[in-house]
């Protein structure tokens, strides 16, 4: 992130890159190859040259101390997600900030994004009527490297990634968290169980507005990354995925509107089809009494998971097999 936003920062008209503070030696010769600036290993070093403004891209566990030191030098702060490690170091760092003065912007990027701009300007036209269900979803290629992972390092998942998510929806909808459930699992990294993160997680947001979203993120995407987001409202819906380039794509309500018979006929009809064939042919019928009992006894068991307020709930181990044929 760091030679990302040196690079804009370069290449701006507006503004000038002074210098590169890294402790790396690789990093700090690349980057006076590549922009001919003053490089330090020493961040007070840096902070004591005539800059108006710090961007901060160190390792997550340091933003804290960088900020607080940028906001102490009286300039201005650009850091990445997120401010600190803990609410009591992010919220004392972020105090500082505020008594300082100094302007302060945090790396929320989909707030720059021109297609999440688009959703915003759309759900603001009205075009989809009241938006109720926001769904996002974030896919990562990777889990990190393992020296990356642990709480200590980089927050999690949660604060490592779907961060984004809750700051979009505060940014789509104007209205405020006020609770949630979380779940999550350490499916294809497994490593990452033994220092209490996960790889695989999905948050359910509701809102002040009465509003809900979910959204979910994953860290084994080898097909690369992707974020997606669906906003389902009264009378239409918008969706956003890597799938449409063009970016989004809005369905009002007066899109023809297709029902559930028409987006399953070829289904219905195979299902029906399928059964036929079983019962003429002697084969198992699919899905079967296994089947429904096992998608049922998960409905009830989510049910009671909301009628108790959202808790993990575990379900009951399925019955022997029985053959439908
Ligand atoms: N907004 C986003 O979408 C997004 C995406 C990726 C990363 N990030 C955030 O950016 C931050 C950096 O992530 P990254 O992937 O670039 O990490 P990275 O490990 O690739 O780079 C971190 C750099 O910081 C340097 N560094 C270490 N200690 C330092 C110090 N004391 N002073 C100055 N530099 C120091 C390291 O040598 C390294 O060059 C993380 O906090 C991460 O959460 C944000």
């Amino acid at each position: 992130m760091g030679s990302l936003h040196a690079a804009t920062i370069a290449a701006s008209p507006d503004a000038d890159l002074v210098a590169v503070c890294d402790p790396d030696e690789h990093a700090t010769r690349r980057a006076s190859r590549e922009w001919s600036v003053r490089t330090t290993p020493i961040l007070e070093e840096l902070l004591c040259l005539p800059l108006d403004a710090v961007v901060v891209t160190s390792p997550t566990p340091q933003h804290a101390d960088h900020i607080r030191a940028a906001a102490r030098a009286g300039k201005a702060i650009f850091a990445e997600k997120p401010v600190g490690l803990t609410w009591e170091e992010s919220d004392c760092v972020l105090r500082e900030v505020v008594d300082a003065a100094v302007p302060f912007q945090i790396n929320f990027q989909r707030r720059w994004d021109q297609r999440f701009r688009a959703v915003k300007k759309s759900i603001k036209a009205g075009d989809i009527g009241q938006p109720v269900l926001f769904k996002f979803h974030g896919r990562d290629p990777d889990a990190s490297r393992a020296s990356h992972w642990g709480l200590h390092r980089n927050g999690g998942l949660f604060l490592n990634c779907a961060i984004h998510d809750y700051d979009a929806v505060r940014y789509l909808t104007g209205a405020e968290v006020t609770s949630l459930n979380a779940t999550g699992a350490a499916v294809v990294h497994k490593g990452l169980a033994e220092v209490g993160d996960i790889d695989t997680c999905s948050t359910t947001l509701f809102l002040d507005d009465g509003s809900m979203a979910i959204t979910e993120w994953s860290r084994y995407a080898t097909y690369g990354f992707d974020v997606g987001l669906e906003v389902v409202g009264t009378d239409g819906f918008i969706y956003l995925s890597r799938g449409d380039p063009s970016g989004v794509v809005v369905t009002g309500g007066d899109a023809a509107a297709p029902s559930v018979y028409d987006v399953f006929g070829d289904a219905y009809r195979a299902s029906v089809l399928g059964f036929i064939d079983a019962v003429r042919n002697g084969h198992p019928a699919t899905p079967g009494v296994d089947d429904a009992r096992a998608a049922l006894q998960v409905a009830l068991c989510a049910r009671r998971s909301y009628q108790s307020g959202g808790g993990v709930l575990a379900v009951a181990p399925p019955a022997p097999r029985h053959s439908s044929a």
